[in-house]
């Protein structure tokens, strides 16, 4: 018997698309990540992963998207090695054992409570990796995790779950809370009708997953994040289409992904956000 995931809400469940989409990185001959723990923790958990269906197109979106979000912190943790990390919205990410930041950094994996169960059970426990089970949405999400250290959060795959009004909340809660540090988060700019009723009919589960989850549309403007938090200041958007790596992907989405970067707005549908405050 593997560890149980019936009790789990169909929000918590997203979390097994993208731990499985990095398993699955990891057994290709060119990975992009190389996350031999997700293979590890997909054998572990008791979940139907193959009937999700997650095309490879969605296996080197979230490998590539995960890497560029570790060069990032390991960026940062170069730069502070008191850092705190938090990653809002972990899931099942193994992204602590990646990176494998020194013992002066302390790392939050920030998630609901049902799926922070499986995490704890799937992944080994380390002394500065710590499980926030708690929502968000909580105005007390961030009460437990130190304060007066340099903060690091990430957020892969968590906004587009989430209406305006509490990313907005999120965004406000992490200058009240932490006293500086980065934000970065991965962002697909705004998401069209057509894109959302494509998503809705596609045949896989995963799809079918997402879509009914997804709570907020998106913005062009990298800047659109400051209206919510104006002590924030925009360091970098970069997109995914034009990394290396991008080089490693299979060939007809090498291609497509290519010529997605060639336009602003294609470049824009897979991109990284960081802001500093
Ligand atoms: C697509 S998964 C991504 C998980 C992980 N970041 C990864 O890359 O594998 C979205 C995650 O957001 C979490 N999530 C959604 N709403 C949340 C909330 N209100 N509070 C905390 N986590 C939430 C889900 O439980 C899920 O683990």
């Amino acid at each position: 018997m593997g560890i149980a995931t019936a009790g789990l809400s169909p929000i918590e469940q997203t979390a097994f698309l993208t731990e499985y989409a990095r398993a699955l990185d990891s057994q290709w001959p060119r990975s992009i990540l190389g996350d031999a723990l997700a293979f590890d923790v997909v054998s572990k958990v008791d979940y139907d992963f193959v009937g999700l269906g997650v095309p490879t197109s969605v296996v080197c979106q979230t490998a590539l998207r995960a890497k560029m979000l570790d060069d990032r912190v390991r960026a940062f943790i170069a730069d502070h090695p008191d850092a705190v990390v938090v990653d809002l919205g972990a899931g099942l990410d193994s992204g602590f054992y990646r990176v494998d930041p020194p013992s002066s950094v302390d790392w939050y994996s920030v998630d609901l409570p049902g799926i922070i169960a499986v995490r704890d059970a799937a992944l080994p426990a380390r002394a500065h990796s710590h499980s926030v089970p708690v929502s968000v949405a909580d105005v007390h999400w961030p009460d437990t995790i130190p304060a007066d250290r340099p903060a690091m959060l990430i957020a892969d795959g968590l906004f587009a779950f989430l209406p305006e009004t509490q990313i907005a909340a999120i965004f406000t809660r992490i200058t009240d809370h932490f006293v500086s540090g980065e934000m970065a988060f991965n962002d697909y700019g705004r998401i069209g009708w057509f894109s959302r009723v494509a998503v809705k009919l596609a045949p896989q589960r995963m799809f079918k997953a997402v879509g009914s989850q997804w709570g907020y549309a998106g913005f062009k403007d990298a800047c659109y994040p400051l209206t919510w938090n104006p002590k924030m200041t925009l360091v970098e958007e970069t997109s995914l289409t034009h990394q290396p790596e991008v080089d490693l992907f299979p060939s007809w989405i090498r291609v497509a992904t290519k010529m997605a970067g060639k336009s602003k707005s294609g470049a824009r549908k897979a991109r990284i956000l960081r802001y500093a405050f």
